[in-house]
């Protein structure tokens, strides 16, 4: 099993507290594609999608192009995706926003023990391999988890 990353914890902001991480992992993860968006940096991306944003390509892997039968009929999509640039190890986050300490659970930062992010997303369309949407606010080239069909509107503000 891979070694897991030693996080920085001299790279902490008042208020935040870091956790040593556990020695191994206790799942797999296969990506199925990954995310073409405008944003290049973390910083330039929202911190959350909206179905007014651009248009962001999911690519998908061919190995799994007969899962995408299906997909065009929804009009709108949850994706999944890993924050793979965060750091881990954080129980407690001073986001730069605000400065305000609160527990990584209560928050929807991508810094986590498992960066799994979830946007609902508009559905613009299916060509081959490639699902356009909108709604997303993630980094070029983040690695894609999984999609599945949202029957829900899109939910109001949360921290
Ligand atoms: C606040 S998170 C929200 C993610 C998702 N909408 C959610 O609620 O689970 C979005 C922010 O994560 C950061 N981010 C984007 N792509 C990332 C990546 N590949 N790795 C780490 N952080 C990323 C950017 O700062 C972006 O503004």
């Amino acid at each position: 099993m891979r070694a897991v990353a030693v996080p920085d914890m001299t790279d902490l902001r008042p208020g935040e507290v870091g956790v040593d991480l556990p020695g191994g992992y206790d799942a797999g993860l296969y990506f199925i594609g990954r995310i073409r968006t405008p944003w290049a940096r973390r910083e330039d991306c929202p911190r959350r999608g909206a179905p007014d944003g651009p248009v962001c390509r999911l690519e998908i892997d061919p190995r799994w192009a007969q899962a995408l039968e299906g997909v065009s009929d929804a009009p709108r999509l949850q994706v999944l995706y890993w924050m793979d640039r965060a750091r881990r190890d954080l129980v407690l986050q001073s986001p730069k926003r605000d400065g305000a300490t609160r527990g990584t659970f209560s928050i929807r930062s991508p810094v986590r023990p498992n960066p799994i992010a979830s946007s609902v997303v508009e559905l613009v369309g299916v060509e081959g391999l490639v699902v356009s949407v909108r709604g997303l606010d993630c980094v070029d080239g983040t690695p894609l988890l999984d999609l599945k069909p949202e029957y829900c509107a899109f939910a109001p503000e949360v921290p």
